[in-house]
């Protein structure tokens, strides 16, 4: 049965809620099969799939492609895609129609990253809340996304763990109370220590969802290439690497090089053949070379 986002809400404090990131058609089938509870198209798409240095760099285009092959694999989980920054912290006024178009694609929430107000001529704040409230009034439902936010990592020190002083713990625990309140489904914790997302757990009622969080969260995230081990250029130290998928990759693709190079591949077995009489016809070409 699909999973809803009453599903998700009604999960805290019964059981633990996963979720997986996901980028493709194929992909998606297989994480659908296992279990998971949601999919994210996260738009770490930009750094283990397109190969980008900073997930500020994707585009809107690439995210709503790679949404769009994911939502197709997707049946029951519930399916929440990364709003790119450019879909709505380089201009927060456009947040409700691109988000649109992802929910238009097969997802069932968007997913924002918090970040403070850009100064510009605008008097008007135009922040995390600004956005996160313009999308709930438009009934997009949203997951927030606080603590080591990629998307702002520049103004946050670099990739660096969050919330190690009082001034940004109390940070933290008020963004996650105001997103709870704007009325957010549930909340990414990344990079924090455990015992800071151990009092945000307790003292929300939605669900927090950890990455680098430790183990009081209400559920557990992890970049799809990364468990796989498919990505090696980056590997934090919260990432567990359930299969070697790199080494197995390269094995694979090694002994095809081999058994082309030999002769060995393909086989008559993976070869398509003609019968003796169909055969005849071929004689014919071959006698006119
Ligand atoms: O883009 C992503 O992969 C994410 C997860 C790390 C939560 O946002």
């Amino acid at each position: 049965m699909k999973i809803r986002i009453k599903d998700i809400l009604n999960k805290k404090t019964k059981e633990q809620i996963t979720m997986l990131t996901c980028y493709d058609y194929s992909f998606a089938k297989i994480l659908d099969e296992s279990g998971i509870d949601i999919i994210l198209v996260g738009d770490s798409l930009a750094n283990v799939v397109l190969g980008m240095d900073e997930t500020r760099n994707l585009s809107v285009t690439e995210m709503l492609n790679h949404t769009k092959a994911v939502a197709l694999g997707v049946e029951k989980a519930l399916l929440v895609a990364d709003m790119p920054y450019n879909s709505y912290q380089k201009n927060p006024d456009k947040c409700v129609d691109y988000a649109k178009q992802f929910i238009e694609l097969g997802a069932d929430a968007v997913k924002v990253e918090w970040f403070a107000a850009q100064t510009n001529k605008s008097s008007q704040k135009k922040d995390c809340f600004y956005v996160v409230k313009k999308l709930l009034k438009n009934k997009i439902p949203v997951m927030g996304h606080i603590g080591l936010t990629p998307q702002t990592a520049h103004l946050l020190g670099g990739y660096k763990v969050q919330g190690k002083n009082e001034d940004s713990a109390r940070n933290l625990l008020n963004q996650s109370k105001t997103l709870e309140k704007l009325g957010v489904f549930s909340i990414v914790l990344e990079c924090i220590p455990y015992q800071l997302s151990n009092i945000i757990t307790k003292q929300l009622k939605i669900p927090t969802i950890g990455i680098g969080a430790g183990n009081y969260c209400d559920g557990q995230v992890l970049v799809l290439y990364d468990l796989l081990g498919l990505y090696n250029k980056k590997r934090p130290k919260f990432v567990k690497v359930y299969r070697d998928f790199f080494c197995e990759t390269r094995k694979a693709a090694g002994e095809f090089v081999k058994d082309v190079k030999t002769k060995k591949f393909p086989s008559k077995e993976e070869s398509f053949s003609l019968t003796p009489e169909q055969n005849n016809f071929l004689k014919d070409l071959d006698n006119l070379g």
